[in-house]
């Protein structure tokens, strides 16, 4: 059983969808800590409601990042977070940050901080992603679960999801076909991480099979895809 701190600048809808995924059994784990910069995010409330700990280190007028990053890890480390999922929040992490939270031995190279994009990265990273992809004129958008590291939206690819982009889309329609995507897909990778199935070298990423049972009862380690 994990546990999951998320942070949050806004409306929370992927930290829903990570709640419920705890809450019946699709992550085995549980959201220790929401974290969110902005006092007055929706994110919050949806945090109390399902009954974790909601916390605000507020980053207005903090001009010091590295020094918000380290308060942001001590209240992660108090709530004995072991992933941190980025999930709408609208802040660059630091070295400091993804120092606390890098890759290690015992996670198969795995950073312990995943971010949820609405893009099909690399296309489209930073703001306003499905806005890019509208004026770029794509076919094809879609969304993105990484690995974080020092880059805006840069990190090893772990999922990803496609979707159209319809005749007549604005901003607002294609957003929300994308959000129902990233629903489906950030979940499923947190469960991942959670089963100590993905390892990392260098971009790639790997998810291992899920241990099949055998007709004794016994796990079999199975092979890699
Ligand atoms: C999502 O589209 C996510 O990919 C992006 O910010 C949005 C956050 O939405 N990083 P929500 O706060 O989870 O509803």
């Amino acid at each position: 059983m994990i546990r999951i701190g998320v942070l949050a600048s806004g409306s929370g809808s992927n930290l829903q969808a990570i709640l419920d995924a705890c809450a019946d059994g699709r992550i085995d784990g549980r959201v220790a800590a929401v974290v969110s910069n902005v006092p007055e995010a929706r994110a919050l409330e949806r945090a109390r409601l399902a009954g974790a700990a909601a916390e605000v280190v507020a980053s207005k007028g903090v001009a010091d990042r590295a020094a918000y990053d380290r308060q942001l890890v001590a209240v992660l480390r108090r709530h004995g977070v072991d992933l941190v999922a980025l999930a709408g929040y609208m802040r660059l992490v630091t070295p400091a940050f993804l120092e606390a939270f890098g890759p290690s031995l015992a996670r198969n190279g795995c950073p312990a901080v995943m971010n949820i994009h609405p893009a099909l990265l690399p296309s489209f990273p930073g703001l306003h992603a499905q806005r890019q992809a509208l004026d770029y004129g794509v076919r094809f958008s879609g969304c993105t679960v990484h690995f974080v590291d020092a880059g805006t939206d840069t990190g090893p690819v772990v999922v990803q999801a496609v979707v159209p982009v319809l005749p007549g889309d604005t901003e607002a329609s294609l957003s929300a076909r994308i959000l129902r995507e990233e629903h489906r897909i950030y979940p499923e990778a947190l469960q991942w991480f959670a089963e100590g199935r993905l390892s990392v070298e260098g971009r790639r990423v790997t998810l291992r099979s899920a241990a099949a049972p055998t007709l004794d009862g016994v796990c079999n380690p199975s092979r890699d895809r």
